[in-house]
């Protein structure tokens, strides 16, 4: 029974359903193209870190709106085969399931067209409605692939609440307001999302520091971490004082990279799974292990199907 289940995790986010299609080359204006294969997956970054974090044994409650349609009914499905607890996912009739619709020809290169459709209903009122899974909630993570003023209830609820919250600011945004980075314990970029929001290049651990300078400068309260693909990922944290703590500078593993898409999101999922199960370990060890179970992912096709489940990782990460 799913309706008794005390999420320790709430994941207030998104769900896109990815159609994928595989040709020779993009198609031009007007081109018409017979591709080789297709594929149909179920993504969207919150949905995406709650399955990490579930994988890792996490319970986990994503709070999110689907389509009252086929995608919808089958994503629900998906959702709970994963045990997931899914009481406060909604279906709506006033758009379709969300939808990113993926061109990816020979050479790996891709376009995408995402359209969020019923994300975009996902409202205030869903987030009040769920005030009892944040209760006893001990980490809430959420993302902008949902209105703002939805992921801002969810921010405060969760303030007042206690529950430790984590921003994934995705995707890459120009502006955020003051309050998105003042109610997150950890605001979490990746290089593009950091360089949209500060119009800087971050390419690297020296760019990547002073862009989490730069961050903090926004009105980050606590934390600010950057992943930086192979190259790992940045913590910077304010100690007690009016000052720094030594920045962390964390290398990812080396591995072979097979298909990235997605790293982030496992990253995400592990990292509110280490801070909500082993609030023992320091936040910076919390990164290197959410980086090793990212490095799984990478060496994987697909998104969701390349996140690891617990019993695949090395027993160290997990004491
Ligand atoms: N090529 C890679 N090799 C090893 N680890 C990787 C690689 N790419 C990503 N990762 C891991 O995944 C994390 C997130 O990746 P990143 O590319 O920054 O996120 P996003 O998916 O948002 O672009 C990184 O911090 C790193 O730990
Ligand atoms: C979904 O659609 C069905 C008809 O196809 C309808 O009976 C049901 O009430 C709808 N549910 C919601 C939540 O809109
Ligand atoms: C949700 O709760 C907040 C805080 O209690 C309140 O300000 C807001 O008006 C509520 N929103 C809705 C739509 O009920
Ligand atoms: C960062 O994440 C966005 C999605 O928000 C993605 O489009 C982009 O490629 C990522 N950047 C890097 C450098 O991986």
């Amino acid at each position: 029974m799913t309706l008794h289940q005390q999420a320790d995790i709430v994941v207030l986010g998104s769900f896109m359903t990815d159609v994928v299609s595989y040709v020779s080359h993009l198609p031009r204006v007007g081109e018409t193209l017979c591709g080789s294969k297709l594929a149909i997956c179920c993504g969207g970054k919150g949905a995406n870190q709650a399955v990490s974090a579930t994988r890792l044994g996490a319970n986990t409650a994503i709070i999110g709106k689907l389509g009252n349609d086929s995608f919808g009914k089958s994503y629900l499905d998906a959702l709970k085969k994963e045990q997931i607890i899914t009481d406060f996912v909604g279906l709506t009739s006033e758009a379709l399931t969300g939808l990113a619709q993926i061109i990816v020809e020979d050479s790996g290169q891709n376009s995408i067209v995402i359209v969020p459709g019923a994300n975009n209903y996902l409202t205030t009122q869903d987030v009040n409605n769920s005030k009892a899974t944040f209760v006893k909630a001990k980490v809430m993570l959420s993302v902008l692939e949902i209105p703002r003023e939805t992921v801002l209830t969810g921010l405060k609820l969760a303030n007042e609440l206690g529950v430790f919250t984590i921003l994934n600011a995705a995707p890459a945004v120009e502006n955020l307001e003051k309050d998105f980075y003042e109610l997150a314990d950890i605001f979490c970029v990746n290089e593009t999302e950091a360089e949209m929001l500060i119009g800087q290049p971050v390419t690297n651990h020296d760019e990547a520091l002073s862009a989490a300078h730069c961050l903090m400068g926004k009105g980050c309260k606590k934390h600010v971490l950057v992943t930086l693909g192979k190259h790992g990922a940045l913590l910077l944290s304010r100690n007690d004082k009016d000052g720094f703590l030594d920045p962390v500078s964390v290398t990812a593993p080396e591995v072979k990279a097979i298909d990235t898409t997605g790293a982030g999101d496992c990253f995400l999922g592990a990292l509110a799974y280490f801070l909500a199960y082993h609030p023992d370990f320091p936040l910076s060890k919390a990164v290197v292990n959410s980086c090793r179970v990212a490095s799984k992912s990478v060496q994987k096709a697909g998104t969701q199907t390349s996140f690891p489940y617990k019993q695949e990782l090395e027993c160290d990460l997990f004491v």
